[in-house]
Order: C-alpha cells, then structure tokens, then sequence
C-alpha cells in the first residue's frame, strides 16, 4: 500500500469551479498519513471557503503573501521549506501560467519559487482552455523542470462541454501524490527506539552515567521515517538534534526510560534498544548535595529493571533489536545476549576502539540473528543505520 507518513504536503487550490473537491483531497492525503497544509488563492477563495479547509486540514490556512502575523509565525519561506511536495489541485490556467513564467506574484507563487520540493499539479479548466496552445506550452515548460502533471480527466463538465479538463478522483490524486515517494520499506510500522545515555542520580547535582550521545539511535530514528515508518523515539541525555518527524519522548534515568517503554510498546510492531541503560543506580540518593569530606565515600548501587528483557518476556513482543556495547569478548558476549535475552536481533558494537561506537560519527557493527551473522564495516552511522534496517527488513518483514 502507498504511504504518505510523515510527509509534508502542501496543497494549493486555485480559482477552479472544481475547488469544491479540495476538502477531500485533504482527507484522501491524510488517510495516506500525511500532515497537510493548504495555500488558497485569491482565486480559489471565490470556490471554497477558508473556514472549511482549516476545519478539515486542522490547521490555518495560508492565503497572503503579504499577512504579517503569518511571517511571524510560519512565513512563506518556512512553508517552502517546510513542504516535502507541493500539489496544486486544482490548478487553474492562470496560476500555471504564473508558475510557468516564474512569477513570484501571489503566495502560492512566491512558496514554489521558494521550494525544493517536488511540484505536483492538477490542472483542471473547460476543455478547450485545456486545448489551447498557450495552456498546453504552458505545461510542456513545467514538464521540463520535473514538475509532475496529473493528466485531468474526460467527461461532462460543469460548463456542459464534454472533454479532457475534469479533475480526477481525490483518491486516485493522493495515490499518485504517495507514488512520488520511493522509501516506503516501513510504511504502517510503528517503531519505538530507545537512545542516549541514562543519568542516575546520586544527589541533586550529580549523576553517574556512560559515553553514549545518541548519534547511532538517531540516525536510526531518522532512516526509519524515511522509510515510511511512525517513529516514537525515547532519549535520555542526548547530543544530537531531535526529528520532529518522530513522537520525542524525553527520560532521565534507567527506571523512567523503562516506564516509558513499557507504557507505548504495545503499539509497536518494532523496538529498537539502542540506549547506554545503566546497569545499576544508586540505591538511595539523597535529598541534599553531599558535602565535600576527607573521608572516602561508599555509594551503595543496585541493579536496574532490564527495558530490554522486560519487552522480549511480553506475550505480544514486538520484534526486538538490542545493542550490545562490549570492551571484549565482543561476538561471545553479543551471542549470549541474543540468546538470554530472546530478542530477535542483537548488533555487536566493541565500543573499545575510539575510532568507532560511542560519541563517534563512524562505527561498525556485526548483525547477529539465529540464523545470520553479518559484519557491517565501517562507515558512518546513517550508513550503518540503512545497512542494518535491510538487512532486519529482509530476515523479518
Ligand atoms: C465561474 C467560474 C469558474 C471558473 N472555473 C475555472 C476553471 O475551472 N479553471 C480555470 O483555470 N479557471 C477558471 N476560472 C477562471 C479563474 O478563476 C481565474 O482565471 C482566476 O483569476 C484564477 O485565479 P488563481 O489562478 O489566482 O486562483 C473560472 C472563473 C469563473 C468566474
């Protein structure tokens, strides 16, 4: 099935008769996952209402160019940006044109010259407006630069001519919109992905806690979006910036990231332990800063729960990937936490060579499985992140 999650469709609607079908666009693109915001021109204001697109799209509508609430807010640069593909449907002769000749002179105009995003449009006019030379050359520019045409429809139309010019069915456009997106290896999974390093407290001020800054979780997290998927990510004490894509959850110690997990996993179809979990905490953590003494002082750890194990015992598991950070031993040890654990997919990480593993932009890992032992060498972590989501895609999904 096509997939639209965490997309960013903009959907312009212009001065067509046919604008009356734009509410359900919104709708058919939403259903396809996607987060939609609408640009109506002043046009296509003579068609539909405001009122009605902001209720169905759940956000503002974006109207004028020169509105200075909406600069201060999500201005018409930040929409451009903001945007994965931009859809006018309708497209009306006149706002081709002005695409065509690369205007700049309404909102809508302003955000395409302002975009990298692909350009899908759907014209939609009486069909010998449609035949004219003008419309159609017009057309043939936009081609040229990689902007997508939906091919409108045949029939009655509302002037009672009979022709090409009708817009297409809202399901069949949000189809071919979802179609533009080539990675959609995940789309409908849901997967929770752990990362970062717990911090334990010992008093109000201190903590113990490891080396991990969260850079190979979150080159997962935001591979797993690319590829289709609804990303709740839970991170405790992280270096690198978050992806608005993913439902950011943030923790602090081992027993709060475990509580965490444990109260969405049951939505998921895939978890992803990547965070440094301490091993233990300090059993009892005072209320006030420990004073600065001559004496040596004996700070009592106990074990933490197993966020991991915890999930792997669950009578509706999801598929489970547990990192394994060794110093020695690496394989040996990875294998045994493959087996005690009864998680599916264990990746080895010898986080002892500096070059590699924790705070570094590089590592290399070994996929180990029941049935497969892969080693992925070195490269960076968005590379290994690709590396290792195929390589599960392909054994699991
Ligand atoms: C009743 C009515 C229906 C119209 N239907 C269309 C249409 O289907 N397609 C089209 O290209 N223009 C149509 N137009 C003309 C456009 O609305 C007009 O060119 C307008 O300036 C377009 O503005 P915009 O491109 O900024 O939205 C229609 C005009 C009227 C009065």
């Amino acid at each position: 099935m096509s997939s639209l999650t965490n997309k960013n469709i903009i959907l312009a609607i212009s001065g067509s008769i046919s604008a009356y079908k734009s509410p359900d666009i919104i709708r058919r693109l939403q259903d396809f996952g996607a987060e939609v915001r609408v640009i109506l021109t002043t046009g296509g204001a003579k068609f539909i209402t405001e009122l009605s697109l902001q209720a169905i799209s759940k956000h503002k509508v974006h109207h004028n160019l020169w509105d200075k609430d909406a600069e201060l807010s999500m201005g018409h640069i930040e929409l451009a940006k903001w945007a994965d593909l931009i859809l006018i449907a309708p497209a009306s002769a006149n706002t081709i044109a002005n695409i065509a000749s690369g205007k700049a002179c309404d909102l809508l105009t302003s955000v395409v010259l302002a975009s990298t995003a692909k350009l899908m449009i759907a014209p939609a006019m009486n069909q010998q407006m449609y035949q004219a030379v003008a419309l159609q050359n017009n057309l043939a520019t936009l081609t040229s630069r990689q902007t997508a045409i939906i091919t409108p429809d045949s029939g009655v139309q509302a002037c009672g001519d009979i022709g090409l010019g009708r817009l297409p069915d809202s399901t069949d456009i949000a189809d071919q919109v979802a179609k533009q997106f080539k990675t959609t290896e995940l789309s409908g999974k849901n997967v929770l992905i752990t990362l970062g390093a717990t911090m334990e407290p010992i008093d109000p001020v201190r903590y113990i806690s490891n080396h991990s800054s969260g850079k190979m979780g979150m080159a997962l997290v935001n591979r797993c979006i690319e590829m289709g998927a609804k990303v709740t990510c839970v991170y405790a004490n992280i270096t690198t910036p978050l992806n608005d894509k993913a439902i950011n959850i943030q923790t602090l110690s081992a027993d709060q990231m475990h509580e965490c997990v444990m109260k969405h996993i049951d939505q998921q179809q895939i978890f992803i332990a990547v965070a440094a979990v301490s091993d233990y905490r300090v059993k009892n953590p005072t209320i006030q800063k420990i004073k600065k003494s001559d004496d040596s002082l004996i700070l009592e750890l106990t074990p933490n729960k197993d966020i991991l194990l915890d999930v792997c015992k669950l009578s509706n598991k999801p598929l489970c990937i547990g990192f394994a950070a060794e110093t020695q031993n690496t394989l040996k040890n990875a294998i045994n936490k493959l087996k005690n654990k009864a998680c599916d997919v264990i990746i080895a990480n010898d986080v002892s060579n500096a070059e590699i593993g924790f705070n570094n932009d590089d590592n290399q890992v070994v996929f180990i499985s029941q049935n497969q032992q892969q080693n992925i060498s070195k490269n960076s972590k968005i590379k290994i992140a690709d590396k290792i989501l195929k390589i599960f895609i392909k054994e699991f999904l």
